[in-house]
C-alpha cells in the first residue's frame, strides 16, 4: 500500500486483485486535483440533488473538461428511492442515450444510497464502466464507499447487486458539513466498530481525533476517513467476496438489524448499530470472556458522539416481539445458529455460532 501527500490531501493505494486497485484520497481540495489517470476518454457525473453537492459536482465536472476531457452528462437522485430497480432502468437509459463506453468514468457523489444505486447502474451498464466514489455522508465516508458491494432493494433491502470495487474513493471534507446533526453522527458507529476490530491502537487514535471530527474539522474528518476506509480495505483485499474473514464486519449488526428493522426504520443504521455493538459486546463478554472495560470504553465513547447505547424505551416492545422473526431473516442464519463475529478483545475476532435462543436471551436481559 503505497501513500502520497500532495497538499491538504494525502492517497493511498490498495490492490484488491491482480486486475483491481482503489485509491482513497482525502483531504480540503481533493476534487480540484483527483489523482491522475483516472479517466482515459470521457466522464458522467451523478450526484445528489442537495446544494452543496450540486455545486461541487458542477465544478468537478468543468475540472474534468478543464483538463481536456469530455462531460458526457449530469443526472442527480439521492436516499433510499434511487435504489430502485426502475430508477436503474432509467439511469442505464440514459447512459446509453449520452454514449456512454466502457471507457467513460462515472463519477458518483452521494451518501452510501445513492454510491450503492448508481454503483450498481455502473457495475451492470456495458458490464461495468469504471467509478469514481465521492462519499457525502459521514456513513459512506466512513464505511460504504469500499468494500465493493453495490445494490438495489427489490421485495427486501440489497437483493439485487454486484460486487464492483470503485477505482478511486476522494473524501471532501467540507461536503459533510451540509450533513443534518442526525445523519452526521450515525455514521461514527462504524468507526467506532472498525476500531474495536483494529485493536486498543487504533481505538486510542480514535479518541484522538474524534472531537475535532465532531466538530466537523475538515481535518480531523479527512484524517477519520482515511483511517477508516483503510482499515475496511485491509480486511476486504483479504476477502474481496465476502467468503469468510469480512464476515468479521458485521460486529453489531446482528443485533443492530433486528433494532433497526424493529423500529421500522425510525431509528438511522448507525443508531441501531451502537445499540447492537453494545448488546454483543455485552454478549461477547459471556461468550469469549471479553473484558468488561472494552465494553466500558465503547459505552463512553457512543455518549461522546451522542448516539443511543440503548434503543429508546418505545422501541423495546417491538424489539422483544420481533427479534426471533428478523433473526431468522438474518442471511448469516444456519439453521437455529446465527454465525456472528464476537470479539475476544480489541483487535482479536472470532466468527462463532450461536443459537437464536442465546441472542434473544441476551436482548431480554439487556433491554426487556
Ligand atoms: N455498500 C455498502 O458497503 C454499504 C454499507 C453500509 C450502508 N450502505 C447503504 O447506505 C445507505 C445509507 O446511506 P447513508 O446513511 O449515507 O444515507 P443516504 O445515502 O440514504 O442519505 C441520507 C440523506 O442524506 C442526503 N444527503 C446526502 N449527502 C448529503 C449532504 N452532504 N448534505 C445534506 N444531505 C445529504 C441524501 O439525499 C438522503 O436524503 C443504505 O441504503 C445502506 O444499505 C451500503
Amino acid at each position: 500500500m503505497a501513500q502520497a501527500n500532495i497538499g491538504n490531501v494525502t492517497s493511498k493505494k490498495y490492490r484488491i486483485t491482480c486486475e483491481e486497485e482503489t485509491i482513497i484520497a482525502a483531504g480540503e481540495g481533493v476534487l480540484s486535483s483527483p489523482p491522475p489517470g483516472l479517466i482515459s476518454s470521457d466522464a458522467i457525473v451523478i450526484h445528489e440533488p442537495v446544494d452543496q453537492v450540486a455545486e461541487a459536482a458542477k465544478h468537478l465536472a468543468s475540472s474534468i473538461e478543464e483538463a481536456g476531457f469530455r462531460v458526457l452528462g449530469l443526472r442527480s437522485c439521492g436516499g433510499e428511492s434511487c435504489k430502485s430497480i426502475e430508477w436503474i432502468v432509467d439511469t442505464w437509459r440514459w447512459l446509453a442515450q449520452a454514449n456512454a463506453s466502457r471507457a467513460t468514468t462515472v463519477f458518483i457523489l452521494g451518501g452510501g444510497a445513492l454510491l450503492d444505486a448508481a454503483g450498481f447502474a455502473a457495475a451492470t451498464f456495458m458490464r461495468g464502466l469504471p467509478t469514481v466514489l465521492v462519499p457525502t455522508t459521514t456513513l459512506s465516508a466512513f464505511d460504504a464507499a469500499v468494500g465493493g458491494k453495490t445494490a438495489v432493494n427489490l421485495e427486501g433491502k440489497n437483493v439485487v447487486g454486484a460486487f464492483h470495487n470503485p477505482r478511486a474513493v476522494l473524501v471532501e471534507p467540507r461536503l459533510l458539513a451540509s450533513l443534518p446533526e442526525r445523519p452526521f453522527k450515525s455514521g461514527f458507529a462504524e468507526a467506532v466498530k472498525h476500531s474495536l476490530l483494529s485493536g486498543w491502537s487504533d481505538m486510542k487514535f480514535l479518541e484522538s481525533v474524534i472531537g475535532g471530527a465532531l466538530a466537523r474539522s475538515p481535518e480531523s474528518l479527512s484524517q477519520l476517513a482515511l483511517w477508516s476506509l483503510g482499515f475496511k480495505m485491509s480486511i476486504v483485499v483479504k476477502d474481496p467476496r465476502e467468503g469468510g474473514l469480512r464476515r468479521i464486519l458485521n460486529l453489531g449488526h446482528t443485533i443492530g438489524h433486528v433494532v433497526e428493522a424493529a423500529s421500522r426504520y425510525s431509528l438511522t443504521h448507525g443508531e441501531a448499530v451502537a445499540a447492537g455493538l453494545i448488546a454483543e459486546l455485552m454478549l461477547a463478554e459471556e461468550e469469549t470472556r471479553l473484558d468488561s472495560s472494552v465494553t466500558r470504553w465503547t459505552a463512553n465513547t457512543i455518549d461522546s458522539i451522542g448516539l443511543p447505547r440503548s434503543p429508546p424505551e418505545k422501541v423495546i416492545p417491538s424489539i422483544l416481539a420481533n427479534a426471533r422473526r428478523l433473526l431468522l431473516l438474518d442471511k448469516k442464519r444456519v439453521g437455529e445458529t446465527i454465525v456472528m463475529p464476537l470479539l475476544r478483545e480489541p483487535g482479536d475476532v472470532v466468527l462463532a455460532r450461536v443459537s437464536i435462543g442465546r441472542i434473544l436471551s441476551l436482548i431480554e436481559v439487556a433491554w426487556g
